[in-house]
């Protein structure tokens, strides 16, 4: 299976060698991703900008000082002909305006780096946060992110949705950072800096997103095998898109009660079934989506007959499990494997067929079903919208 995918649709990766080092297995997702660490797109990342701008402006100042007497030394007292090549130059010792200058002058630099630095980041810490900000505890797992909206009662991972915040309405997300196991760190750069997520310690950090789209981020501290796959992806969207998200992730998975009732839906794409939660009585309809309900019943009574409901929730159904991602809404996702491969019904087979080969050293394990439970699990997935 070909997981490195190009996610800009056709513009090879090779012109961007670093964004394409740090962003190797981001699939193509027909989103536009933004990554470019020079065009901040919410406030905090803004902030830190404007002091990085600084620090690189006043190092350009002295390496341009400093490379610039070099080059005038080297030049000024080369040897010239005829001179004698064992003759020591004049030395010169002590000179106080110089030795003051090259003490002044630091700590002077220094003052007023450790100055700026020192007020934007009280302005993003103190920053006084809409009243509508979203809360979010993100949950760092190897080697995946879950993301908990505590207010809104949703769970999901891989996947962050966030209101846009633009000038018609102001919006936040307040996030409260936890990790289960290791050190982590959470960064997504045109949004904001990054901030250590760790074991027995609630880190807290904030970001608002300026314009719509798709946003990346990685994990940033070294947490072991996958870490470099622990990818971070922040779908910003109007409010009212983000609303009718958090509407849908908010029910029980779809056929919660073994059953669902197909419903054109207005917001996904032509011909889309979306499904809601809502038990079959009389008259309801004989499929759902094409796939006959009583086949459908039949994938989840296999999916609930197997191991996988000891690490995986799907609310309103009896997986409970923990460990793993929470799947109620998996097939509303665009990737799985923390937004390494798509969320298509060939990659989420090949992933529940056998993890380790797709994310080597992941703490999912082949269950080792056959054929045909592979296709009976990953219809049912696929059902969870
Ligand atoms: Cu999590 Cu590196």
């Amino acid at each position: 299976m070909d997981i490195t995918l190009d996610r800009r649709g056709g513009e090879p990766l090779s012109l961007l060698p670093v964004i394409a080092l740090l962003q190797a297995h981001v699939p193509d997702v027909s989103q536009p991703a933004i990554t470019d660490i020079f065009k901040p797109l919410g406030t905090p990342a803004e902030l830190a900008k404007t002091a990085a701008l600084l620090v690189n402006y006043v190092c350009l100042g002295i390496f341009i000082v400093v490379a610039g007497l070099i080059a005038y030394a080297i030049v000024r007292y080369r040897q010239k002909p005829g001179e004698d090549i064992h003759q020591e130059p004049p030395q010169v010792y002590g000179s106080n305006q110089i030795e003051i200058a090259w003490t002044i002058i630091p700590i002077l630099i220094i003052f007023v780096l450790t100055g700026v630095t020192a007020r934007i980041i009280a302005a993003t810490q103190d920053a006084k946060l809409p009243k509508t900000a979203i809360k979010v505890t993100v949950v760092g797992h190897q080697w995946w992110w879950e993301y908990r909206y505590t207010d809104l009662g949703i769970v999901t991972a891989d996947e962050m949705h966030i209101p846009v915040s633009d000038k018609s309405e102001a919006n936040a997300v307040d996030i409260t950072e936890q990790s289960v196991d290791v050190d982590h760190s959470f960064w997504v750069p045109e949004l904001t800096g990054k901030t250590d997520v760790l074991p027995n310690r609630n880190n807290h950090m904030w970001l608002d997103a300026h314009k719509p789209g798709l946003y990346l981020g990685n994990c940033t501290e070294y947490c072991g095998t996958q870490h470099a796959n622990m990818l971070i992806r922040v779908l910003a969207q109007p409010k009212a898109e983000f609303d009718k998200w958090v509407a849908n992730q908010q029910k029980l998975a779809v056929g919660a009660n073994g059953y669902g009732t197909a419903v054109a839906s207005a917001s996904g794409p032509a011909g889309s079934v979306h499904l809601q939660n809502v038990s079959m009585g009389d008259g309801a309809p004989a499929e759902l989506g094409g796939v006959p309900i009583p086949r459908l019943t039949e994938d989840k009574r296999v999916f609930e007959s197997l191991a996988c409901v000891n690490c995986h929730t799907i609310r309103g159904t009896p997986a409970i499990g923990k460990f793993g991602p929470d799947l109620t809404h998996l097939a509303s996702r665009t990737t799985i494997a923390s937004g390494m491969i798509p969320n298509t019904a060939a990659d989420l087979r090949a992933w529940v067929d056998d993890p380790q080969t797709v994310k080597p050293g992941c703490l999912m394990p082949s269950m080792k079903l056959t054929d045909k439970q592979l296709d009976q699990v990953v219809e049912y997935l696929q059902s969870l919208k």
